[in-house]
């Protein structure tokens, strides 16, 4: 396995943040008992060591969602934690399996596009997830994960993937909000538009009157992610569900699609923006 080195921060006592390059985050907790980590990355190189050099507690392995960027790495764990709407996408063909070597590569690429030879990993050596190899354990919403003084709790907001959900740590008075929250929310499931924002509204709102209990914002593509943010997604879902919101073409290289916009965010509907994702446009979207 190719060896590079992570860029890792301890953003809290006990809680890391390893940055995969700039295509995702994933965090270490520990407990006083157990420790977990949130997210598996890409698997471009050997997170499992730097798991291993944070943390010395037996650990448990969560993903916000099933996603290639989120779930390609499990290959170097043995077990991974989801919530049950998205382990079919396990069973995926190859084109669109979260684990599959072609979607990992996919976006290494882009990855590659955006940031150049800055990027010290090559995408040929990607190593292949043996899914027979691991363990796949459902969980719900609401469940929670002791680590022992420190607490993960699920909060499932169905929308960016079936399964998609934030954990909120009490105790630390964090939410790691996986895709939930950024700059641009990807809706790729199926219904009208109104509809995909209604039911990313549902689960969103559980979390809105919840808000009282996290002062600091984790995603998967930002740390941290800023509150106003939060509150514009929000903001902009409610007015898109109640249809005080048009849509704008949004274009750029790749990308393209309808996108409701509100403050400083965005809600990308059309499956292509998933498809033909290009994060370089995701980080400019605040010229919009
Ligand atoms: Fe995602």
């Amino acid at each position: 396995m190719e060896q590079v080195t992570y860029h890792v921060q301890e953003i809290a006592n006990g809680i890391w943040a390893i940055d995969e390059f700039s295509m995702v985050y994933c965090y270490v907790l520990e407990g006083s008992k157990s420790a977990a980590v949130l997210d598996a990355g890409t698997g471009v190189s050997d997170l499992k060591s730097v798991v291993d050099s944070l943390v010395s507690k037996p650990y448990t392995v969560l993903a916000t969602h099933a996603h290639m960027d989120h779930v390609g790495g499990i290959g170097q764990f043995h077990e991974l934690h989801i919530h049950s709407a998205d382990i079919p996408c396990f069973e995926f063909p190859e084109q669109m399996n979260p684990v599959s070597t072609f979607k990992r590569r996919q976006i290494c690429e882009r990855a590659i596009a955006a940031y150049g030879d800055a990027l010290p990993f090559d995408p040929d050596n990607l190593e292949p997830v043996d899914l027979s190899q691991i363990t796949c354990l459902p969980f719900e919403d609401g469940a929670v994960f002791d680590l022992g003084g420190r607490t993960l709790e699920a909060i499932h907001i169905p929308g960016h993937t079936k399964g998609s959900c934030c954990f909120l740590v009490r105790e630390d008075r964090v939410l790691f909000a996986g895709d939930n929250f950024g700059l641009a929310l990807i809706l790729p499931l199926g219904g009208s538009d109104r509809e995909r924002i209604q039911a990313w509204l549902e689960g969103a709102e559980k979390l809105s009157r919840r808000s009282g209990e996290f002062d600091l914002i984790c995603a998967g593509h930002y740390c941290p992610l800023e509150r106003s943010w939060f509150t514009d997604m929000l903001s902009c879902a409610r007015k898109a569900a109640a249809g005080e919101l048009a849509p704008q073409l949004w274009e750029a290289d790749e990308m393209r699609g309808p996108m409701y916009h509100d403050g400083s965010v965005g809600i990308a509907i059309d499956p292509e923006n998933v498809r033909n994702r290009d994060f370089r446009r995701i980080r400019q979207l605040r010229r919009y």
